[in-house]
């Protein structure tokens, strides 16, 4: 009975294990750390009615529209994190005044940034 409280425990200590040799192989999941980061940062702009989904028709609200992209098409390309549009812009690679998220939201962290990364380049799976 108390296996279910050593699990977490056990968790944290495969990824602790997993800092040694970088970069980490830990699989991201969609939807407990990617839709989080978009839930904080992006949706207030791409959600339905958000100017951002307005404008580009990008919605960030499920992993279908994720996927989807813009009206001109995808901005992630799975297993290619570096030339994901999505990347590009957040990392700032872009012509400043596209970058995201735009207007005063804080850009993301680096940690926010690299585990959005590692599930692009682990295959953006819906997982
Ligand atoms: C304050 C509003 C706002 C926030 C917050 C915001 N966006 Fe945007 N986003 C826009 C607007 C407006 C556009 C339309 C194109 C433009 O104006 O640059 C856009 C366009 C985009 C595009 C498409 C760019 C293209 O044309 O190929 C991507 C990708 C994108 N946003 C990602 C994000 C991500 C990821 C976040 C969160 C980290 C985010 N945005 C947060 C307003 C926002």
């Amino acid at each position: 009975m108390h296996h279910s409280q050593l699990t977490p425990l056990l968790a944290i200590a495969l990824l602790l294990s997993g800092c040694d040799s970088s970069p980490s192989v830990a699989n991201i999941s969609f939807s407990k750390q990617i839709q989080p980061i978009f839930a904080q940062h992006c949706l207030t702009c791409h959600n339905e009615k958000g100017e951002g989904a307005i404008a580009s028709g990008l919605k960030l609200s499920n992993y279908k529209e994720v996927l989807k992209g813009t009206r001109f098409g995808p901005v992630i390309k799975p297993g290619d994190s570096l030339s994901s549009t999505l990347v590009i812009l957040v990392e700032g690679r872009a012509n400043p005044a596209i970058n995201m998220p735009h207007g005063n939201q804080a850009p993301l962290s680096s940690e926010q940034i690299q585990i959005l990364r590692q599930w692009i380049d682990q295959g953006a799976r819906n997982n």
